[in-house]
């Protein structure tokens, strides 16, 4: 199975939990963009959904495709988030952020009563930060708050460079208008230590790191779809 197929397997498979009336997190990045098109397929042909879309990129294609659409000042409560992830570890802790779009996603996902990730076996790892950690970050101070990173990554025994996202010789902006640093950290054993120290930091906006969010994976991969649960 390629990348592509396993990504529309995953996102087919996510679709068994989508019920008529749910309102939907839906999540941004390829994978969730196979989700958003079979989605559109199951609402032409009957079924009354309402989705929240977690970047500018997804509403397009929501728009498009003909997937009604509301915000989260509308419909505050969702029934369920549908996302990628860039990193899946055993404990479904995950890195996003990849595609930029990882504020929104975790204010959709915060607002969903459950979130399941879909994405192809690549993404599996017994260890987050194989995938630089992206660290949304406010445009004013952003030396400041870059060092202030190295510094609290460095008292974790992290380190590692910490690159500005550039895109077309620009900084990336992400839709709520900030910049990205992308964190190449190599593994990080205490997640939630390096998330607690990254929120002490007052330039730092959001990071990828989603510790306890999604309470199911489907994978796919050579070996079909799988469905796996958070452990302990
Ligand atoms: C977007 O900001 C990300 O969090 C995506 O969910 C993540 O990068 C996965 O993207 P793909 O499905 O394109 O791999």
């Amino acid at each position: 199975m390629d990348a592509r197929t396993a990504k529309r397997e995953a996102a087919r498979a996510a679709l068994e939990y989508v019920e008529p009336g749910m309102r939907l997190g839906i999540g941004s990045g390829t994978t969730a963009e196979e989700f958003v098109r079979l989605l559109a397929g199951c609402v032409s042909e009957g079924l009354r959904i309402i989705g929240v879309p977690t970047s500018e990129r997804t509403a397009a294609l929501c728009r498009e495709t003909g997937v009604p659409l509301s915000d989260l000042d509308e419909t505050p409560q969702l029934d369920l988030a549908v996302d990628g992830a860039d990193e899946i570890d055993p404990h479904l802790s995950l890195i996003k952020g990849g595609g930029g779009a990882l504020l929104r996603e975790k204010i959709v996902a915060a607002a969903a009563s459950r979130m399941i990730v879909i994405a192809d076996a690549s993404k599996l790892v017994e260890v987050l930060g194989r995938f630089p950690l992206p660290i949304e970050v406010n445009r004013f101070g952003l030396g400041a708050t870059r060092l202030a990173i190295g510094k609290v990554a460095g008292a974790l025994g992290l380190s590692g460079p910490l690159t500005l996202r550039m895109t077309s010789g620009q900084p990336f902006v992400t839709d709520g208008g900030h910049f990205i640093v992308d964190a190449s950290f190599g593994r990080i054993p205490d997640t939630r230590a390096l998330s607690n120290a990254l929120f002490a930091i007052p330039g730092v906006v959001e990071h990828g790191l989603f510790l306890g969010m999604a309470d199911t994976a489907i994978i796919a991969g050579t070996d079909g779809v799988r469905t796996l649960h958070a452990i302990g």
